[in-house]
């Protein structure tokens, strides 16, 4: 069942329209949910607390497959803290799909089989690919069908990732288990001789809610709004993993896989965290940080030096407390992983003062800017049910262009939450952009802002301001909160590259 068709079905009215009655079942439910937070009415719960394991199971590492591969969503078992639950996958056993990974300048010919009981699709979060092959939530695959996805890998070096994306259905998928990761290797990133084989770390962060047989999801109303957290912490698929290193440089590179959960990671031992990549690839310079803020979609590519620590050591990646703009994150933390030290090693590794060419875009080389109010409607009696989070107060309609836009243009796009309570990660297919500028809020960029991203976090009270260059690759692309709740609530406009 599609998201907004759910909530037509919960019982908030005929036809989804809002009468005062169920006014008060929603603030009935919101009180059990714990909707308060002391500002008075907050349509956005609070977050599910985290339940810390114990850190006894070894990380895993998916598998890697090169860009000719199969790939086939299906029904499967993963087993997770000791427990083999149902997930969907797109491979067998296991979580996550293999890690495709491949040269810039190669073919894919990715051939993708259906053998859900549902529609779903490909996307590629993060390539700059024609639209027949991005997965648009209306280019979906029958069940029992499949679809080859072909494009040529047109861009620099970084960590992407993929999942379904089809409308109104994506956060389901997603979170009982469909994603993996895409890495795009080139020359220039060759030549950095950066940590490599083992000492190249994949992390895909996701939280989930379990059962002793599978992943749960049945987002309740408060839930759309705050999007659907898990009380487990998983990575590459594992609850609390350990993973043992040597005394020297790690390169991680880590995913926020979750539909709604942010996180703001830090190493345990206050060691730095030394930024060289994001979302579209590597920085221009390498930029250090104690903690720094991932929201769904993000990435990060990180190195971390175990050089000062003693034999035996366990430090943590976790999640510290951050300031939440009022909304339900950020009021916990706790820990994700453990690295155990485990050997003494020698490493002649010196981080690179100079990572990338990174050419500025000038805000002086814009044609045109668009404004996108991003926010969630106030509840006021009478109100319709469906598609509470909006963009420019519209919720995605297929049949609908939102707006047109010329091959080749560079445009700013400004997304304005200053009137909302809610995190927005708001994110383009078929584009990398620059961040410009952010005011309100935190009222600046953050280290893993420069370079080139593809999901910006817009907390409550913030306005973003974004570059974009567009390319060539004419037809209807999508754009929305990665949030994936808000997602398939609605929040998603299309653009059209002409
Ligand atoms: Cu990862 Cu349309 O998103
Ligand atoms: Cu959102």
């Amino acid at each position: 069942m599609k998201r907004r068709e759910f909530i037509k079905n919960t019982g908030l009215g005929a036809g989804g329209i809002l009468t005062v009655g169920s006014v008060a079942t929603i603030l009935a439910a919101c009180n059990k949910n714990n909707m308060m937070n002391g500002n008075g009415m907050n349509m956005g719960g609070q977050a599910v607390p985290v339940t810390e394991g114990d850190f006894s199971r070894l990380l895993p590492v998916p598998n890697t497959v090169t860009g000719t591969a199969a790939l086939t969503a299906q029904a499967t078992t993963a087993n997770i803290n000791g427990s083999n639950i149902s997930v969907l996958g797109y491979q067998a056993n296991g979580i996550l799909g293999p890690t495709i990974r491949a040269n810039s300048g190669i073919n894919t010919n990715i051939n993708f089989q259906n053998s859900l009981s549902e529609k779903t699709n490909i996307h590629w979060h993060g390539l700059k690919i024609p639209a027949n092959m991005d997965g648009h939530p209306e280019a979906l695959v029958n069940p029992g069908s499949s679809f080859n996805y072909q494009f040529n890998i047109n861009q620099r070096a970084g960590l992407n990732w993929y999942h379904p994306h089809p409308d109104g259905a994506t956060a389901r998928q997603a979170f009982q288990g469909l994603a993996g990761l895409f890495i795009i290797n080139d020359a220039e990133e060759a030549a950095l001789n950066l940590p490599s084989g083992i000492y190249e770390i994949p992390l895909v962060i996701q939280d989930k809610r379990l059962t002793s047989s599978g992943i749960t999801y049945n987002p309740s109303m408060g839930e759309v709004m705050s999007g659907y957290m898990g009380e487990t912490i998983i990575v590459n698929g594992e609850a609390s993993p350990y993973t043992e290193v040597a005394t020297k440089f790690y390169r991680l590179r880590i995913l926020n896989g979750s539909n709604a959960r942010i996180y703001n990671l830090a190493l345990s031992n206050n060691a730095d965290l030394i930024i060289i990549g994001n979302d579209g690839g590597l920085l221009k310079n390498p930029v250090s940080a104690k903690n720094i803020l991932l929201a769904p979609g993000e990435r990060l590519d990180v190195l971390v030096n175990f050089a000062g620590a003693t034999l035996g050591a366990q430090i943590f990646l976790e999640s510290r407390m951050y300031d939440n703009g009022g909304t339900s994150q950020g009021k916990q933390g706790f820990k994700i992983m453990k690295f155990k030290v485990t050997q003494t090693v020698s490493d002649s590794f010196i981080v690179p003062a100079s990572l990338s060419a990174v050419n500025t875009i000038p805000a002086s080389s814009s044609s045109k800017t668009r404004n996108f109010v991003i926010n969630a409607m106030q509840m006021t009696s009478g109100m319709n049910m469906t598609g509470i989070h909006r963009i420019n107060d519209k919720t995605y309609d297929k049949n609908r262009i939102d707006e047109t836009v010329a091959a080749n243009a560079t445009e700013i796009w400004v997304f304005d939450n200053s009137q909302g309570d809610e995190p927005h990660p708001m994110h383009l297919h078929g584009v990398h952009f620059q961040v410009l500028e952010r005011n309100g809020g935190r009222a600046q960029l953050t280290a893993s802002e420069s370079g080139w991203k593809d999901t910006v976090l817009v907390m409550p009270r913030e306005t973003v301001k974004i570059i974009i260059p567009f390319s060539t690759l004419a037809g209807v692309f999508v754009f929305h909160c990665h949030n994936l709740e808000h997602e398939d609530d609605g929040m998603m406009l299309q653009y059209q590259l002409t």
